[in-house]
């Protein structure tokens, strides 16, 4: 059975001296919990909470990442230099980075190469916007993000490849997918994932949930079968909250 990956996405907010202490107070909170346990903070704050995190289980990693690993990129970082700072996972191709600074699957398939070139942990967010699932277009959008982000991708590859489902419209927005909801698009990803890479490495692929998890609705949520996790914004920013979350989710 695929182990839980619960994930915390810090986005741009906190400072210093607080992600320091948000991440110590997960860790005297952790307990014995079998859940897989990470916090992806802005990277400025990686170096601290890499430290802080240590002799843990809870995996630090960052939001985005460039696909070369130097050179004239104003403002960009690449994924060796997440590395070189302790940094063991990225995300790739939030709905953030998608909308507002118009990241491709083609740019998104790019970075997803060089994460797994470097042994780098990736999650790769997918979801549709609440006008295309009016629309009836989910799967359709959904399949174009899986195919475009995930090309090329050999089968051992993939496996390290967690994915993560986050409807556009239930992020930061207090609504949250209902479990049949999520439950039915996390199949049709998984259905896909067979289809590109065998079923056999579908099965080994953590899918996650995310938008507006809190700790009433996670416990059900991750109770569904295919969904393997969570990657949780607003409530991972709170160490009880994002603790709650954690210990309410029976283990798989
Ligand atoms: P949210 O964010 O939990 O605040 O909705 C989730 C995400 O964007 O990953």
């Amino acid at each position: 059975m695929r182990k839980l990956f619960i994930a915390g996405n810090w986005k741009m907010n906190m400072d210093l001296e607080g992600s320091r202490k948000l991440v110590a107070d997960i860790k005297a909170g952790l307990g014995g919990t079998k859940h897989d346990i990470g916090v992806f903070p802005p990277f400025v704050y990686l170096p601290a909470v890499v430290d802080a995190a240590k002799g843990s289980k809870i995996v630090v990693g960052a939001q985005n990442m460039h696909h070369e690993a130097s050179g004239a990129f104003t403002g960009e970082v690449s994924g060796k230099m997440i590395q070189n700072v302790g940094g063991t996972h990225v995300i790739l191709g939030h709905s953030e980075r998608r909308q507002l600074f118009h990241e491709t699957d083609a740019f998104i398939n790019r970075k997803l190469k060089a994460a797994l070139a470097l042994g780098l942990g990736a999650i790769v967010c997918v979801g549709e916007t609440r006008d295309e699932r009016d629309q009836n277009v989910t799967e359709q959008v959904v399949g174009g993000q899986l195919n475009g982000s995930l090309a090329g991708i050999t089968p051992e590859q993939a496996e390290k490849v967690t994915l993560a489902y986050e409807p556009v419209w239930a992020i930061g927005t207090g609504l949250v997918a209902t479990p049949k909801q999520a439950e039915e698009v996390h199949k049709f990803i998984r259905r896909n994932l067979a289809q590109m890479f065998g079923e056999a490495t579908a099965q080994k692929m953590r899918i996650q949930y995310g938008g507006s998890v809190k700790p009433d609705n996670a416990a059900e949520l991750l109770s569904i079968p295919d969904i393997d996790g969570a990657l949780i914004g607003g409530a991972a920013l709170n160490a009880k909250s994002f603790l709650d979350i954690i210990h309410n989710a029976k283990e798989k």
